[in-house]
């Protein structure tokens, strides 16, 4: 299949490019390098071309569609491309709608106008907002409690739209915490201005930024008191966006074409965890310090992710804790 991958030189789109890559479909990465990097795509090599850039921002109608003409026809997109700070999304909102909303919008209708009709898009935990039960299935109510969820549940529900009123056939996949590197080696991406724990605390191991490690609250109701989130490993994330676009290609049906499957991996992990092993893989101290908890921060957010197991086999193969830190400290750990 020809792909073309909006955001495909991010941290998760990069992992889904080198596994369609390796598979022998050929996948068009259109991106404006706002985080992604070049050097996350693979070269040309005795196994096969080096996967093509095309340099564009979503935001910019224009330029979906001279890519679509140059580098098309394709057979599906997969969508990365977006802002993800929930944070951020709460102070520069703007950013977010025109990015995550607009993009989004003009990424449907160029790929509609080139007679592309089948999208996989990176949708997130944040369109359910504060959990009312875990773990999290796809019933369980969609209440963002930022403005970042917003924007992606305001994509998916214009999918679900289109999937009635045009051709268009797509699948959402809510993705739990993304964490994690190709267990082989091949991506060291570093993730630029770091939120999510993992990439933090390696930094600090690492040395590249200032520790104590913030814990944020350890007087929740969970084992340690400390928060629990599911993370999943890019890897794993890859083989679903595979199976996701096997299942668009083989339905034949044109209507009602819509689907949200989540992606974790139904357990989770403290942060005093996630310390813990981290100490261990790296064999660095990682001082850590306990702060007052942020507001609205859940105790525990987990995923059933049952649906994508009922409907493609799905299951995580390389989320165990250890692999998920052994994998991202390739990137960060100073050279020997
Ligand atoms: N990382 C996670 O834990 C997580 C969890 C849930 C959902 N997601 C979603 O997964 C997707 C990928 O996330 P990621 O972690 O790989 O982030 P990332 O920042 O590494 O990747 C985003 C990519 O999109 C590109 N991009 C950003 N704005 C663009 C624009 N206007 N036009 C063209 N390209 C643009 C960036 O350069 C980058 O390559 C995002 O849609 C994100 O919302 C991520």
């Amino acid at each position: 299949m020809r792909i073309l991958v909006p955001g495909g030189a991010g941290y998760i789109g990069s992992h889904v490019v080198r596994a369609l890559h390796d598979r022998g479909d050929t996948p068009v990465v259109f991106d404006s390098l706002k985080s992604g990097r070049r050097t996350n795509l693979p070269e040309a090599s005795s196994r096969g071309g080096s996967v093509p850039l095309f340099h564009g921002d979503v935001r910019d109608r224009a330029a979906l569609d001279a890519a679509f003409a140059a580098e098309g026809p394709f057979d599906a997109v997969v969508h990365f491309a977006a802002e993800k700070a929930a944070g951020a999304s709460m102070t520069d909102p703007q950013r977010f709608t025109e990015t995550n909303v607009v993009g989004s919008t003009n990424l449907v209708h160029a790929a509609l106008a080139a007679g592309c009709h089948r999208l996989v898009f990176s949708s997130t935990a944040a369109v359910y907002g504060e959990p009312r039960r875990v773990p999290i299935d796809e019933r369980h109510p969609t209440e963002p409690a930022n403005w970042y969820g917003h924007t992606k549940l305001a994509v998916e529900r214009l999918l679900g739209w289109y999937g009635r009123l045009t051709p268009l056939k797509s699948v959402a996949l809510r993705y739990f915490n993304a964490a994690g590197l190709d267990p082989a080696g091949r991506i060291l991406h570093q993730e630029p201005a770091a939120t999510n724990l993992i990439p933090v605390v390696l930094e600090v191991a690492a040395g590249l930024r200032d520790g104590p490690v913030r814990v944020f609250g350890d007087a929740y109701d969970t084992p340690d008191g400390t928060g629990v989130r599911d993370y999943v490993h890019v890897s794993d994330l890859a083989t679903a966006h595979l199976a996701a676009l096997d299942d668009l290609a083989a339905d034949a049906s044109t209507a009602g074409a819509h689907l949200a499957l989540n992606l974790g991996t139904g357990d989770g992990h403290s942060v005093h965890d996630v310390l813990a092993a981290a100490r261990r893989i790296t064999g660095r101290e990682i001082p850590s310090v306990v702060v007052p908890p942020r507001p609205g921060d859940p105790a525990r957010v987990y995923a059933s992710a049952e649906a994508a197991r009922e409907r493609w086999g799905w299951a995580p193969r390389h989320s165990g804790l250890d692999e998920l830190i052994s994998t991202s400290w390739a990137a960060y750990a100073p050279p020997a």
